[in-house]
């Protein structure tokens, strides 16, 4: 039983203990309604108290339960609600930390309400592409008003229970508690006093209306439309708030459950549904336990201050974890921390960071141009030129001079971890880092798992990505790692496309319109086209055989290395991100058409899409069976955190899932049949294919 029942002279408390968040589970439903009959039957019993154990009163829906066939089992959480409503003897909520979906909606169905400041409450069901189901979208605007409960209901995001104790008029919480410490003294000693009251109140009698409610919900719909676009959720976050001023409590339950039970078979809230449970998969190491030592990181070493350097420092002082950058040279460390000091001003401007955090981070940064002062870091990231024979340098500096047990990782996007390993006598110890450009703002950071990589360093890199409010993704050795990997055969199909009769800015725009945050055309132009043809002249050396289309190497042979340069795939005007249509680009495609004699033609939005999605899709499964990510969700997670996938659609392997493996097949061999395209291109994974035969999906 994950609820507890005990008496306190004559109040019954039972206390929801169902860790980590006292999630609404079979077990959690069963017990709760099980002390209220008990508490009902009891004659020495006057009123009941429901709380929750350890760190929340409950965050709602147990997430092990979701897709499980115990998920919806009776009692269901609009039973067990039921069952509170129709209790003879008063029940109060009392809740402290954490009340949220269905633990809000538990509390609202309880008669009473005492809250501990501190609580965040929310009703955060928008963000899994659905809205509340258990009464959220009726009650809470009987207590909270429409606005307010609307606002809460569309953003999904906790407010503090003090705030809430604060409106004008709200009947959420009868009572603040002094403390967390003090609830539940001071809920049993609420309960006595609410003891003999008759009748006993209900939300579901209160009012819920607006003043002006046409026009504001008018209002309300055209702001949550330009906001949530690709997303059906919000605006049904209105449509059942309306329906609660509009509707009987009975009907506009009704109404509620059926928009719920709509939205949940959407594939944008598979989607987000996908994506919730990803990440937590995604923190998880298949053979690294959970309670695997880990080694304690209190200070870092960052070696190079340019574009990535930065960023990465950036993130540890953002956590209050000191760090040393070393450079070569002193004009390199000056820009380097120019370039930090630049982002944090632009924050303060913002009004996103105050002025005395700023100084608290700047505290944090020391500089130097000797090793010497790196030797007791805990963790040193190494972001110098991507060049083995730098990084063979730096490590071999690295292992004669760092403290033992200290963790040596490396920044680099392509280069062989386990090579980089083998320049030190410490191979356990060293791990690949690499993080995403710009380092302070994205969210992904793959985590190379080198050959020889110790289990304890992979424990210890998860939680610190953790603390710096990184998505961590683990990736086997490769070269590319699982998204750059992944990007090639996008970026190869896209050069393909020009070749035979598309310009950039139609496949910028059929991709973008998919949902892509920026087709590849503009991406290179921001990223640098100069990096990806460094990489191609490597590539080519070392796979002389493979296929690609010329095009962006006779652009950087242009010198139109992007917006760096004020040109690339595009123009720009100076000071400005616009990407111009440039002639001289389509004049510079269609000449390399006829040399190699293609007739253009005429490609569908469809088909670019399709080619460039699948292309990932298909170099994603061979590096699932390679093992070099451990899961499909995982591939999601690289993609949407990194690369701007549209999340709307859960990634490239869900997406694909859901077109049906099949038809992805079908669609491979078709495009077999294009000129440009060596035939092998196109050859399904194995993997994929089989899984296309069986009628499977990746997830
Ligand atoms: P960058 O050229 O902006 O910065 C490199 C810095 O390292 C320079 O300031 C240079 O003075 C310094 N440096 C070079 N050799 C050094 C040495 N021996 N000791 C100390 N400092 C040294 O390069 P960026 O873009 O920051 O790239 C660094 C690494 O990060 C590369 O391995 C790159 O592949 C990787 N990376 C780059 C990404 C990007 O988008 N720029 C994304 C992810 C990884």
């Amino acid at each position: 039983m994950t609820a507890e029942y005990k008496v306190h002279g004559d109040v019954a408390v039972i206390t929801m203990n169902n860790p980590p968040v006292n999630g609404l589970g079979y077990a959690t439903r069963v017990g709760i309604t099980q002390g209220l009959e008990q508490a009902g039957s009891d004659p020495a019993v006057k009123a009941v108290v429901i709380t929750g154990a350890g760190k929340a009163f409950s965050g709602g829906a147990d997430i092990k339960e979701f897709g499980t066939s115990k998920a919806g089992a009776e009692p269901n959480l609009l039973s067990v609600i039921s069952a509170i409503e129709n209790s003879t003897k008063p029940v109060v909520a009392a809740v402290h930390s954490v009340a949220m979906g269905g633990g809000l909606e538990l509390a609202l169905g309880c008669h009473y309400r005492i809250a501990a400041p501190g609580a965040n409450i929310a009703l955060p069901e928008v963000k899994l592409g659905l809205i509340p189901g258990a009464g959220g979208t009726q009650r809470l605007p009987r207590v909270l008003g429409v606005e307010v409960a609307l606002n809460m209901i569309v953003s999904g995001e906790p407010v503090k229970s003090e705030m809430l104790a604060q409106l004008p008029g709200q009947k959420l919480f009868d009572r603040m508690a002094a403390s967390p410490e003090s609830l539940l003294e001071e809920a049993l000693a609420y309960a006595r006093s609410v003891a003999d009251a008759r009748p006993l109140p209900l939300v579901r009698n209160l009012p819920s209306k607006h003043p002006m409610g046409d026009a504001y919900f008018q209002f309300a719909r055209n702001m949550v439309k330009g906001m949530s676009k690709n997303l059906p959720a919000p605006e049904k976050c209105v449509d059942a708030v309306e329906s609660s001023t509009r509707k009987k409590f009975d009907d506009g339950m009704v109404y509620e459950r059926e928009v719920f039970t709509n939205l949940m078979l959407t594939p944008e809230s598979r989607a987000l549904r996908h994506l919730f449970m990803a990440e937590r998969a995604a923190s998880k190491i298949p053979d690294v336990p959970e309670d695997t030592p880990q080694r304690e990181i209190k200070t870092v070493g960052v070696i190079g201050a340019g574009t990535m350097g930065g960023g990465i420092t950036m993130n540890f002082l953002n956590a209050g974890i000191p760090v040393t950058i070393l450079e070569m040279k002193q004009e390199a460390l000056d820009r380097g921390i120019a370039t930090i000091r630049k982002n944090y001003e632009s924050q303060v401007k913002k009004g996103k960071l105050k002025q005395d955090k700023y100084e608290q981070r700047m505290a944090l940064l020391k500089t130097t141009l000797d090793y010497a002062d790196l030797k007791d870091a805990d963790l040193v990231i190494e972001a110098v030129f991507e060049e083995m024979g730098v990084k063979q340098k730096v490590f071999e500096t690295l292992d004669g001079l760092m403290k033992p047990g200290a963790i040596l990782a490396s920044n680099t996007s392509t280069l062989d971890v386990n090579k980089i390993a083998s320049f030190t006598k410490r191979p356990q110890d060293v791990v690949g880092l690499h993080f995403f450009s710009p380092a302070n703002v994205m969210k992904l950071l793959e985590v190379v798992r080198g050959a020889r990589t110790g289990k304890d360093v992979m424990a210890t890199v998860m939680s610190v990505a953790k603390k710096i409010k990184k998505t961590a993704v683990v990736s086997g050795v490769c070269d590319g790692f699982i998204g750059n990997r992944m990007i090639e055969q996008y970026s190869r199909q896209a050069g393909f496309l020009l070749d035979e009769g598309a310009t950039p800015q139609q496949v910028d725009r059929a991709i973008e319109k998919f949902g892509f945050a920026m087709g590849p055309f503009r991406m290179g132009d921001l990223a640098g086209n100069d990096i990806g043809w460094a990489i191609r002249k490597r590539r080519s050396q070392e796979r002389p055989n493979m296929m690609y289309s010329r095009t962006a190497d006779k652009l950087c042979e242009l010198g139109r290395f992007g917006q760096k340069t004020g040109a690339g795939w595009y123009d720009y005007q100076e000071g400005k991100r616009d990407a111009i249509p440039a002639k001289l680009v389509e004049d510079m495609i269609v000449a390399h058409r006829k040399e190699l004699g293609i007739e253009p033609r005429k490609i569908s939005d469809e088909e670019i899409v399709q080619r460039l999605v699948f292309s990932l899709v298909n170099e994603a499964a061979h590096i699932l069976e390679e093992g070099i990510a451990a899961r499909a969700s995982d591939i999601d997670m690289v993609y949407i955190t990194g690369y701007g996938f549209p999340f709307h659609r859960g990634g490239p392997m869900l997406y694909a899932d859901q077109v049906g493996l099949f038809n992805v097949v079908q669609a491979m061999k078709r495009f077999q049949r294009n000129p440009r395209d060596d035939a092998k291109f196109w050859e399904p994974a194995p993997l994929l294919a089989r899984l296309a035969a069986e009628g499977k999906t990746f997830n």
